[in-house]
């Protein structure tokens, strides 16, 4: 079909990366993803998207791939041809990357260089669409905004700093149509079930059905601004659309405590939180992200993207989504683990 725009999505099998991926697909892209070999499938949260590799007509391709791996990169931007570059791909845990900060540094800070200079190095003018996050801010204080100053907390947070830079760099030294998207906090039924929303509301779940007794949660006082990663995912490609590359801030601009979001999402089925939640410090981090509220005044007005679930809801939606995965898998019935 002439016209139609390609995009290439790192990270396509995360939780952004397949809703990014069904956004493009019904906007008719053609959509590569690199998805990387494991010995067990992680392709379930494209279930729903997956398109027979023998069928005629299919706009998903996934390759193999990996963000260490630079000729990789460079062979698929070169092959691809993408119109739009999205860089999901990255050790997202904040947590683990304490523990494996070489490999956190490697993955989600060196990696995106190497895409960038794959681009380069195909000579293609692509836009291109960096993850960039409110882990960034890490100690300065909310509200956070595009001109606040960056104070990272963890090697996950130092990682995402030099790919923020990176990407400002080939947009300055290069006129690369080079964006970043300042997230904060966004969750959904498809969240890493070792994010603290998820880990509560598959728990909620869990306690519901009898098969869980208690919680064990870290710091349950640290403010996030929680937004729905299905909204987010419009955001990232309104940045690739404008005529000018830039950096936005996207959040709801509500904070909540990890203790307020545990209070509406037991209550959302009656009980009380206190009666099964227990402290374990396993859970902290060495250094803390206490706060994060954006501010995203810049987004609503240049790109005109509004947050619209709020934490709130946003607990209702998940917690419902995780009761109605465990009631199918109780069951019987075969659902996938990510709808929603
Ligand atoms: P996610 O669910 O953890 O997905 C991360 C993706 O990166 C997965 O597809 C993962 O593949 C892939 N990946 C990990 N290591 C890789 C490697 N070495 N090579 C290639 N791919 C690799 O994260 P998400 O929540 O969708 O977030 C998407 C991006 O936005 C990430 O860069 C994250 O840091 C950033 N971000 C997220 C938030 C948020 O609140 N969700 C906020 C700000 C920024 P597997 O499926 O094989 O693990
Ligand atoms: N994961 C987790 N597990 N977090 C807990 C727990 C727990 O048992 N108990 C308390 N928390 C607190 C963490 O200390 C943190 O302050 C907050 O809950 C949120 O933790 P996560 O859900 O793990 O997310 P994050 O804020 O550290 O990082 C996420 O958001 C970033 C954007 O701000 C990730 O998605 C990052 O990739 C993303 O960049």
């Amino acid at each position: 079909m002439s016209g139609q725009k390609t995009a290439l999505i790192t990270g396509i099998s995360g939780q952004d990366g397949s809703y990014l991926a069904e956004l493009l697909l019904g906007k008719g892209y053609e959509v590569h993803g690199i998805i990387r070999r494991s010995s067990s499938i992680n392709t379930s949260r494209l279930d729903d998207i997956y398109q027979d590799p023998h069928a005629s007509h299919r706009r998903l391709f996934l390759h193999y791939g990996d963000t260490t791996d630079a000729s990789m990169l460079a062979n698929i931007v070169r092959e691809t041809q993408p119109d739009e570059v999205y860089n999901l791909a990255a050790q997202s845990h904040v947590k683990v990357s304490f523990e494996i900060p070489d490999y956190t540094g490697d993955v989600t800070g060196l990696g995106t260089i190497r895409l960038l200079e794959a681009i380069r190095a195909a000579g293609i003018s692509t836009r291109f669409y960096q993850a960039s996050t409110s882990e960034l801010y890490g100690s300065t204080p909310p509200p956070q905004s595009e001109t606040t100053p960056f104070h990272p907390r963890s090697p996950y947070g130092v990682a995402k700093i030099y790919s923020y830079w990176a990407t400002v760099n080939y947009r300055e030294a290069y006129g690369l149509h080079a964006s970043n998207g300042i997230l904060f906090n966004h969750e959904s039924p498809r969240r890493g079930e070792t994010f603290v929303t998820r880990k509560i509301t598959r728990a909620v779940a869990r306690i519901v059905a009898g098969l869980q007794d208690k919680l064990y949660m870290g710091n349950i006082d640290a403010v996030r601004d929680w937004g729905y990663a299905k909204e987010y995912v419009e955001g990232m490609w309104l940045m690739a659309q404008q005529d000018e590359p830039d950096d936005y801030v996207l959040a709801t601009g509500e904070g909540a405590t990890v203790r307020q979001f545990l209070e509406a999402s037991f209550s959302h089925v009656g009980l009380e939180w206190e009666k099964y939640v227990e402290h374990d410090s396993r859970y902290e981090r060495p250094s803390e992200v206490d706060a994060l509220i954006g501010d995203p005044a810049k987004a609503k007005e240049k790109l005109g993207w509004v947050a619209k679930t709020h934490w709130r809801d946003l607990a209702k939606l998940m917690v419902d989504a995780d009761r109605k995965q465990l009631d199918d898998e109780l069951s019987g019935r075969h659902v996938r683990a990510d709808r929603g």
